[in-house]
């Protein structure tokens, strides 16, 4: 990083911020300079980014969202009986918090709701809203990286059920959704349970739908980390020059998200210089889908038995309890 770059970034931001820039910088750096350049999902939430994926949430042709909340009620009632001790909640990536509700409503065990996002101004303000609605559950928001090992409050004597909604767990490749749930194991510990939503695999009509909606949001929410960089990095990505491309891969089983370059260009970061042809990419997302039969495999892969599943009608998402072993 040059020093105008590191100086502007001591600047203007708090020493976590800092360190959470400087990651950034360096994985960006070795990400676009990859023979397939690529960049971290991850790299989607800043504040902007978490507020588009809301809109998101909202389309129609974007089925995950609204189809996995509309099963959490019922998930909620039958989790009152099978949680019979007081627990804590600690979800990965809680984003916009919307997804606890129904859990917190329905299961009178939950004492300490602990959500975890890379988002902390953005996780910190949806966690003061939702404690003006539920006062009685003590909340600890905790901003970092799940996807490196996360130290967790005190909960003593507690219960823990972790949460991960949304089929962020999608977004990890299949290896690396075994490590994530072995470690995961591991900062819940013994007999912890794991509340979890996946999306399956389903009509790639369907899935095209969801990730190119007619409203273009979800192109606005790729490009984003265009400009995310700009402002952060010292660069000078001219948006409009990258097309948002999505498509379902049926061998791997994922959606892929792209931003192609319309033409020839160089674009500075801090220091240096990336060079892109007509028509190269940056892979900015995979979001793997998989049959329930196939990710209960990978469960029992990573140390966990499913102890619960539902799914919506059609197999169009699935949500499992899972039990450390
Ligand atoms: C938040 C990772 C579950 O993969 O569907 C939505 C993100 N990307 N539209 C997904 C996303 C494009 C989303 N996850």
């Amino acid at each position: 990083m040059s020093l105008a770059l590191a100086d502007k970034v001591l600047q203007t931001s708090t020493p976590s911020d800092c360190v959470q820039t400087i990651q950034f910088f360096n994985d960006v750096l070795e990400g676009l300079n990859k023979p397939q350049k690529a960049l971290s999902p991850k790299y989607f939430y800043d504040d902007a980014g978490s507020h588009y994926f809301d809109e998101i949430c909202k389309l129609k042709e974007y089925y995950p969202y609204r189809t996995e909340l509309s099963l959490l009620p019922q998930i909620a009632s039958e989790l009152e009986g099978l949680l019979g001790s007081p627990c804590a909640v600690i979800e990965f990536g809680a984003g916009a918090l919307a997804k606890i509700s129904p859990l917190l409503n329905n299961v009178s065990a939950i004492k300490h709701f602990v959500p975890i996002d890379i988002s902390g101004d953005y996780l910190r303000a949806s966690t003061a809203l939702l404690k003006e609605r539920f006062p009685s559950v003590e909340m600890t928001p905790v901003e970092a990286d799940f996807t490196q090992p996360v130290a967790l409050p005190a909960l003593n004597g507690l219960q823990k059920m972790g949460f991960f909604p949304g089929s962020t767990i999608g977004n990890f490749t299949p290896d690396a959704a075994i490590k994530f749930l072995r470690n995961a194991a591991e900062t819940l510990g013994n007999n912890a349970f794991m509340l979890i939503g996946v999306d399956t695999k389903k009509s790639p009509n369907i899935l095209h739908k969801a990730y190119n909606d007619s409203l273009g949001v979800t192109g606005d929410f790729n490009k984003n980390v265009l400009t995310r960089m700009n402002c952060e990095l010292n660069a000078d990505f001219d948006v409009n020059c990258f097309d948002h491309y999505a498509f379902y891969n049926p061998s791997e089983g994922c959606v892929e998200m792209h931003l192609v370059s319309q033409c020839a260009q160089q674009v500075n970061l801090d220091a240096h210089t990336i060079h892109f042809r007509a028509g190269e990419s940056i892979h900015t997302e995979s979001s793997y889908k998989y049959a329930p039969e196939q990710f209960t495999r990978l469960v029992h892969e990573a140390g966990w038995v499913v102890n619960k599943q539902w799914l919506a009608p059609d197999e169009m998402f699935s949500v499992f309890l899972l039990r450390a072993q």
